[in-house]
């Protein structure tokens, strides 16, 4: 049977850190507070000539690169994100021409921070009913333009970036030992939309607007969501946490992802952390935390792992793919 193998992965941040304590200095916070909390010590920040499409375009680049690939080998592109570049048309379409693609397609997903595994599972669909062999993913955030700069509350979590991982279309046997995404899970529930919004919007004021976020009602959800779709993947693979390697999630806060892996009885050392540098870059916070773990070294080819994200909507997801 065909199996969706993830053959390359690429990032790109902007050119600015910006630290808890250079934080703190504009915004009425402190770095003790963010990092208790939080487990974030710096977030990148955006220039004005660096953009969703640009980061995106960039982090392309390198996953093509380490797939050894052209983009003349790609059928379709999918930027998963909520800040692009223009209301329409797609980042994919923008970041496509940056590319140079004349052929195939692109296209934007939109699932705020679970917005990656969201568009993994639609190149995973593209490619299993044979539309598609070798799908570019990506996940690309300027979250710091939609933020409210006098809501600490909100500020402080956030930041910007991009990575990209390419999909290929390779035969496997049907077991759990193929290589490529074995199983994925979407759920969504937009009774929860106030809880995580952006208060603004083309059809509604005609504004971008900014950030919204009840963080405690966000965090009460959080663990059960997640959670629930870990269990659905194990069940339907009969994988369980002691064959994970890696355990990649959707990095919002350290505590969530410490509470999670503990529920599921993951161990602590297979679990990739990145927020303390990314902060939460919403669909760009796995395929960053993917691309440090593949470049340090740790992911390796024939590794189990499982990808989570839990986000505004509220959508959340999982996929288990073998390296
Ligand atoms: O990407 C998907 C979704 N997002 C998330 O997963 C976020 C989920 N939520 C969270 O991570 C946490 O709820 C937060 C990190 C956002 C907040 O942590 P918390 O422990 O729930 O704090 P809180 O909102 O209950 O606030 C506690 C206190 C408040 O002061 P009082 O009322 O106790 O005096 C806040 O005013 O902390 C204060 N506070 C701050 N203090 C310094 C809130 N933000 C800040 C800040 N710096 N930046």
């Amino acid at each position: 049977m065909k199996r969706s193998v993830i053959i390359g992965s690429g990032a790109a941040l902007p050119r600015n850190a910006v630290s808890n304590d250079e934080l703190a200095k504009r915004v009425d916070t402190s770095d003790e507070w963010i990092r208790q909390r939080t487990g974030i010590e710096q977030r990148y920040i955006a220039d004005a000539d660096e953009t969703t499409a640009s980061l995106g375009e960039a982090a392309a680049r390198k996953a093509l690169a380490d797939a050894d690939v052209s983009i003349e080998d790609i059928d379709l592109i999918i930027c998963a994100t909520s800040t692009p570049d223009n209301t329409f048309p797609a980042t994919a379409v923008n970041i496509q021409h940056r590319l140079g693609m004349t052929h195939g397609a692109a296209f934007d997903m939109q699932a705020v921070c679970s917005g990656f595994v969201f568009a993994v599972t639609t190149a995973n669909t593209y490619i299993m009913s044979g539309q598609a062999d070798r799908v570019l993913v990506i996940g690309a955030e300027t979250f710091s333009r939609i933020l409210d700069w006098e809501d600490r509350t909100t500020c402080v979590l956030f930041g910007d970036g991009a990575g990209a991982v390419v999909l290929e279309a390779q035969e496997g046997v049907g077991l759990s030992n193929d290589r490529g995404v074995l199983t994925s899970h979407l759920r969504s529930d937009g009774s929860h939309r106030d809880k995580l919004y952006v208060d603004g919007g083309p059809s509604t004021t005609a504004t971008v607007g900014h950030l919204r976020m009840q963080g405690r009602e966000v965090f009460k959800h959080a663990v059960a969501m997640i959670t629930d779709v870990i269990e659905d993947a194990f069940a339907a693979t009969g994988l369980s946490a002691d064959d994970i390697d890696w355990f990649i999630p959707h990095q919002a806060n350290r505590r969530i992802i410490d509470a999670s892996a503990k529920k599921l009885n993951i161990a602590p050392e297979k679990v990739v952390i990145t927020v303390s540098q990314h902060g939460n870059t919403s669909a760009a916070s796995i395929p960053l935390a993917i691309d440090s773990a593949r470049h340090d070294g740790r992911l390796k080819k024939g590794d189990l792992v499982l990808l989570e994200a839990m986000g505004g909507g509220f959508t959340w997801g999982s996929v288990l793919v073998r390296w």
